[in-house]
């Protein structure tokens, strides 16, 4: 009977286990990666090599161990070793961040600069309600916006604007006739007056709200290339045509203050480095001046991504002699086709990644050969990425310091070289 009874048991056990192990993957991560906050999922963030094929998922809820017991950053702050070097050390921001006191601590600790993750991404500042009833475009800081930007202000962060024009995240009325999706897409002229409107009013909202002076950069077109060298199709090709991007720098320049410096922001950009290089020459007013300031990396990487190739396209894109800036960088684990665990092997990897990529960068900027004012992680808690799943960031879930950070803030014996 008691060997029944320890049976019945055991095999209630065994369920339980199988149970447990449905339910691990029911919850593994999707192979597209998502972006934090909810809305915005609508976006097609695709910033992956040319994948070919799916990645492997890991299971979301695997926890991210942190590998020797690392000391506790205090003291030790990203802003002032990248100042230093005259960068500044940029985050990006939601609400989420800025209402949270850990998060929010962290954050004025760590950096001096945010971006806002997906708020003022055309989805959010363009108002359908109020363009369908005025007939005309209406752009509107929402209450988020202003929130993080007087959350900006009291902090001493400055901020990058991010973004204006872009295939995704955009609001499909904005293209068609009487912001209609049932009728046809308006005509070139018609959108070359939207997207004028657009840049116009939103910059001189934040001039009259009194915000201006807190911007120093702006991404004005995001991700309009393809790794093969082609422009993306987007309804902004289909509207305007392939010079749609010109007209954009043309507009930001007539708009913007002087103070904010305009950006080419992409991603795959050691994919797409003679691609930019071209295209960027063709970005001059009538007299061969420059209408855009800087070329933004998005940066989103892995471990095993090539450094070489990496700083190949800096050093390439650099000549130029434009600004660059990495605007959104979190390193995953691994490599595309296969992200890794996090193991304190490849954690300790991820450390040493950071280190060199950072330091490759800080070199160039001392030595004069790369105009960088700024370096933005898309992020620090590994809880709160877009690419949670894959570790990307310089603190774990639960911020407590990862090897990266302490990569990032080129601390060698920390951060995986000193194992
Ligand atoms: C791209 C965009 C960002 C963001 C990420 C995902 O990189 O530029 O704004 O949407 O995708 O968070």
């Amino acid at each position: 009977m008691k060997k029944r009874i320890v049976m019945i048991l055991a095999v209630l056990a065994l369920i339980g286990v199988l149970a447990g192990c449905g339910k691990e993957k029911n919850n593994t991560a999707t192979t597209t990666p998502s972006v934090t906050e909810g809305p915005t999922a609508t976006s097609t963030p695709s910033p992956e090599p040319t994948a070919t094929s799916t990645p492997t998922p890991i299971p979301e809820d695997t926890p991210t161990p942190t590998p020797t017991p690392l000391p506790d950053p205090v003291g030790v702050s990203i802003k002032e070793i990248f100042g230093a070097h005259g960068v500044k050390a940029g985050t990006c921001l939601t609400t989420m961040m800025t209402g949270n006191a850990d998060t929010a601590k962290l954050i004025k600790e760590q950096f001096n600069s945010v971006t806002m993750e997906n708020d003022m991404k055309p989805d959010y500042i363009l108002s359908e309600a109020k363009s369908k009833a005025a007939g005309e475009v209406v752009v509107e800081l929402t209450p988020n916006i202003i929130t993080m930007l007087d959350w900006a202000r009291a902090n001493g962060m400055a901020v990058r604007g991010h973004t204006l024009v872009w295939h995704s995240q955009t609001p499909e009325w904005f293209f068609h006739e009487d912001f209609d999706t049932k009728k046809p897409l308006v005509g070139r002229e018609e959108m070359l007056k939207r997207m004028e409107s657009e840049i116009k009013q939103l910059f001189e909202q934040l001039t009259e709200k009194g915000y201006a002076d807190l911007f120093y950069a702006y991404d004005v077109v995001n991700e309009a290339w393809m790794e093969d060298g082609s422009m993306r199709k987007s309804n902004w090709t289909a509207t305007i045509g392939e010079d749609f991007i010109w007209h954009a720098f043309n507009f930001a320049n007539k708009y913007a203050p002087e103070n904010i410096d305009l950006y080419y922001n992409d991603y795959n950009e050691q994919f797409k480095t003679s691609t930019l290089e071209k295209f960027v020459k063709t970005l001059v007013d009538d007299k061969g001046n420059y209408l855009i300031d800087g070329i933004g990396f998005q940066a989103h990487l892995y471990t095993k991504d090539d450094l070489k190739q990496y700083f190949n396209t800096v050093d390439t894109l650099s000549k130029l002699g434009l600004k660059i800036q990495l605007t959104e960088l979190d390193v995953c684990l691994g490599k595309y086709q296969s992200p890794q665990m996090p193991t304190t092997t490849h954690l300790l990897e991820q450390g040493r990644y950071y280190y060199d990529l950072i330091n490759g960068l800080l070199e160039r900027v001392d030595a004069g050969t790369l105009k960088m004012d700024a370096l933005t992680f898309w992020g620090f808690s590994d809880g709160m990425s877009w690419r949670k799943t894959y570790s990307p960031l310089l603190f774990d879930k639960n911020l407590k310091v990862k090897p990266a950070f302490y990569g990032a803030a080129q601390m060698k014996d920390l951060c995986g070289y000193g194992e």
